[in-house]
């Protein structure tokens, strides 16, 4: 059985879709994988209740309490690693987390550490993605689903999806948009990974 760790900082509607997906499709008898843990950066982070809803194992790690961002990622990789061992293998699915992590971090799950943005990465990778592309006069916006790198939305596209930006469009509404296609691309994504793992 192959274990899925999901970060999140809010919604969680990204990480709901996932887990709808997993049961739906019944990913423990086709995958041999089950999302086992959701954990959050924040105690009020709506997705919680979702996944404790689902029965599954929460945890709430405030990025506050630590000295500086490599204490805390340690701190983050020690409760994910309690989901990997030979026989559980860990795949970290980044889903609305909004911190940045050290390249420790990251190269500790090299290969299995996944994150979605929303846009057509390369193009506008960090924040306020949405309002940058209306700005920019662009007629096509989306999201990407990549492979997470050292270096911050730069990691290798596994999929994309292209929504149109319309006339009159402000960032709530483009995002609103990106958003219903996050959420078919990153459980397929998700799906696709663990089928070649
Ligand atoms: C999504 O648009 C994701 O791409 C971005 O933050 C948003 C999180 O939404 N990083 P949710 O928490 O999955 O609902």
């Amino acid at each position: 059985m192959k274990n899925i760790v999901i970060l999140i900082s809010g919604g969680g509607s990204n990480m709901a879709a996932i887990v709808k997906a997993s049961q739906r499709d019944h990913w423990a008898d086709t995958l041999g994988a089950r999302v086992a843990a959701v954990i959050s950066n924040k105690a009020d982070a709506a997705g919680l209740e979702f996944a404790r809803s689902q029965g599954i194992a929460t945890q709430v790690l405030d990025h506050k309490a630590y000295p500086d961002r490599a204490a805390f990622d340690a701190a983050l990789a020690q409760c994910i690693d309690v989901f990997d061992t030979p026989e559980h293998p860990v795949l970290v699915v980044l889903a609305g987390f909004m911190r940045i992590l050290t390249p420790g971090f990251v190269n500790h799950y090299a290969g299995r550490l996944v994150n979605i943005h929303p846009s057509l990465l390369p193009a506008f990778a960090g924040l306020n993605t949405h309002q940058r592309a209306i700005d920019a006069g662009c007629k096509v916006a989306g999201a990407t689903v990549h492979l997470v790198t050292p270096e911050l939305d730069h990691g290798p596209i596994l999929a994309q999806a292209v929504v149109p930006v319309l006339p009159g469009d402000t960032a709530e509404l483009l995002a609103a948009r990106v958003l219903t296609q996050e959420h078919l691309i990153y459980p397929q994504a998700v799906f696709e990974l663990l089928l070649k793992a």
